[in-house]
């Protein structure tokens, strides 16, 4: 397993979209508006509880929640990096591994998991995807649109079952 509390030198401006690859730039930079859209597909304009793990210092929730003015978040971080969340822009801030949530059973209206399952083994991403499915509330729109260009869905609810 990589070691989840080491980010590289570049993290900060990368997770932002500002890589210097062009590989970097669309990983990063295209996948806050695809996330932007599958909220505004499945969710009206409201306020709603989420929970973004694996936040480190909130590079992608501080652009996921810039496209989105007209949603109200409560924000909840999650990660085991502490001088990360130390600077996170959550509401709240959860030191912890994303594979034992100190999250009550479906509290979280959305969960955001924008690349942090890869950083752990698989028997450990099988664990990450069981608390997912335990904290959030609404088991049919636990969809996760992931990939640049070509749209990806993933259906966590069903992987977590394997
Ligand atoms: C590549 S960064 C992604 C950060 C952010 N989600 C984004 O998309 O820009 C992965 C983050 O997930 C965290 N992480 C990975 N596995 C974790 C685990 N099992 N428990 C808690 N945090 C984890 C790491 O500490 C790191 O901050």
């Amino acid at each position: 397993m990589l070691n989840i509390k080491e980010q590289g030198v570049n993290a900060e401006t990368v997770f932002h979209g500002e890589a210097l690859s062009e590989a970097g730039r669309l990983i990063y930079k295209e996948s806050a508006p695809i996330f932007a859209q599958a909220i505004r597909s499945n969710l009206k304009a409201g306020e709603y509880v989420l929970a973004d793990l694996g936040s480190s210092k909130g590079e992608f929730l501080e652009d996921f929640l810039s496209l989105l003015p007209e949603y109200t978040f409560n924000t909840i971080a999650v990660d085991v990096n502490v001088r990360d969340l130390e600077v996170n822009i959550a509401h709240e801030k959860v030191l912890s591994n994303i594979s034992q949530l100190a999250l009550a059973n479906k509290s979280i209206d959305v969960t955001l998991a924008r690349y942090a399952l890869a950083w752990n083994d698989l028997e450990t991403q099988k664990e990450i995807l069981k608390e997912i499915k335990r904290t959030t509330k609404h088991p049919t729109r636990r969809r996760i649109a992931g990939e640049v260009k070509t749209t990806f869905r993933w259906d966590c609810a069903s992987i977590a079952k394997r």
